[in-house]
């Protein structure tokens, strides 16, 4: 009997073992939601509010992975398959991924710099885009920053602190589509929160990441002080700094530039658009007709100038609705723009 009892206790004792080990550092807040404090699998936006911080308007208390993956097919293909069937597409024109990539875009993520960017882009194949990234979007609380309230006047108003109404912005005028459903906008933002940046992908200290680790044991001055170094280590808005186009004496004409980088400019950036037509009636390929098409009109101020277009874009107008989206300074500089041309003359044979 007594040897039962034992055994009984043994029992018990490794089975709270084995569930505190498959646990980890769970923690259930008062939404009932788990929240992780493991530092290797931490979401950023948890760890913050375990620290003390206030949620962001436009946090969530749940998450659910078939929500997320409606979102993501949404994204890719602007539309999902609800009860057999198709729905409605976003837009005609567009899907996310015309503009904005879903992975991460720089090497060091506090890193705004269009040089950096093209250079991570390059080193893993992926697209340089004029809208950022959906990666850390979550963990964002500003949007369509600085000078976009240029381009869209009063509709930026409502959309620059809350996440559901930028994508709403998005979805409706730079997509030419629609305004989401309350289930499409619940997707997407399931998406974006299984896509938030994890405490990992920061560049804290070993000794930070220590202090996450032991968040319950700070003081409250410490707690305070690590929710800044947190907050510094990555962005919580990207910027927007439009340009003028160049004036016609001031061009450089490719003069200096490094045609090299301008090549990449042109696949990673033009041709995932202008490739074949795909999204647009103007198709632009690496032959020399494409080049000299540009080579003509550089001179001017007209949409086929590269000066022009690049830093203006175009607009949709009603029976046209598909138009480029303008590249802000922090999405391509005047020198990227220079290697750009630089390119272009070389492959104009000028
Ligand atoms: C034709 C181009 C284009 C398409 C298509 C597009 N976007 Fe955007 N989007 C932009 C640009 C440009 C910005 C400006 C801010 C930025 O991303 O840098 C932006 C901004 C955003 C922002 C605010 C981001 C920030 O950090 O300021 C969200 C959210 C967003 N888009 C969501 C979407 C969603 C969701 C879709 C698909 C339904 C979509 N976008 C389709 C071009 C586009
Ligand atoms: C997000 C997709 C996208 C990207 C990226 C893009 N474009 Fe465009 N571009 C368009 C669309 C859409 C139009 C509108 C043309 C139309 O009406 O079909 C356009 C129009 C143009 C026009 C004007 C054509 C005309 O008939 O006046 C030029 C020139 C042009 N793009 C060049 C470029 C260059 C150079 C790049 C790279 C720096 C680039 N585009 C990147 C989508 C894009």
């Amino acid at each position: 009997m007594k040897l039962q009892l034992k055994k009984t206790f043994n029992l018990i004792f490794v089975t709270a073992i084995i569930a505190i080990a498959f646990l980890g550092f769970k923690f259930e807040n008062k939404n009932g939601v788990y929240r992780t404090m493991d530092v290797n699998k931490a979401n950023v936006s948890d760890v913050l509010i375990f620290l003390g911080d206030d949620d962001m308007v436009h946090s969530m208390t749940s998450f659910d992975a078939d929500k997320a993956k409606i979102g993501e097919d949404l994204i890719l293909n602007g539309r999902t398959i609800v009860n057999g069937k198709k729905s409605k597409r976003i837009s005609k024109y567009f899907v996310c991924t015309d503009c904005h990539n879903l992975g991460r875009e720089f090497k060091t993520i506090t890193d705004e710099s269009s040089e950096a960017r093209l250079k991570y882009a390059d080193d893993n194949g992926i697209s340089f885009l004029p809208g950022s990234t959906f990666w850390g979007m979550y963990n964002r609380t500003s949007f369509y920053n600085n000078d976009y309230e240029k381009k869209y006047g009063s509709l930026v108003v409502n959309s620059r602190d809350t996440l559901q109404n930028a994508i709403q912005l998005c979805s409706k005028y730079c997509s030419s589509g629609r305004y989401l459903k309350d289930w499409e906008l619940e997707s997407i933002m399931h998406y974006y929160k299984k896509n938030e940046l994890k405490i990992k992908d920061l560049s804290l200290s070993e000794n930070d990441m220590k202090n996450v680790q032991k968040y319950s044991k700070l003081k409250d001055g410490e707690k305070e002080a690590l929710i800044v170094k947190i907050k510094k280590s990555y962005l919580q808005g990207y910027g927007a700094t439009f340009l003028p186009t160049i004036l016609t004496d001031k061009r450089k004409y490719g003069e200096g530039g490094n045609p090299e980088i301008g090549l990449k400019i042109y696949e990673k950036s033009c041709l995932h658009c202008h490739a074949g037509a795909r999204v647009t009636n103007l198709s632009l390929d690496k032959g020399s007709l494409s080049a000299g098409l540009f080579w003509r009109k550089i001179k001017g101020y007209s949409d086929k100038s590269l000066y022009q277009i690049i830093r203006h874009g175009t607009y949709s107008k009603t029976g046209r609705k598909q138009y480029m989206p303008l590249y802000t300074k922090e999405k391509m500089s005047d020198e990227q723009l220079n290697d750009l041309v630089a390119y272009i003359k070389q492959l104009a044979g000028k």
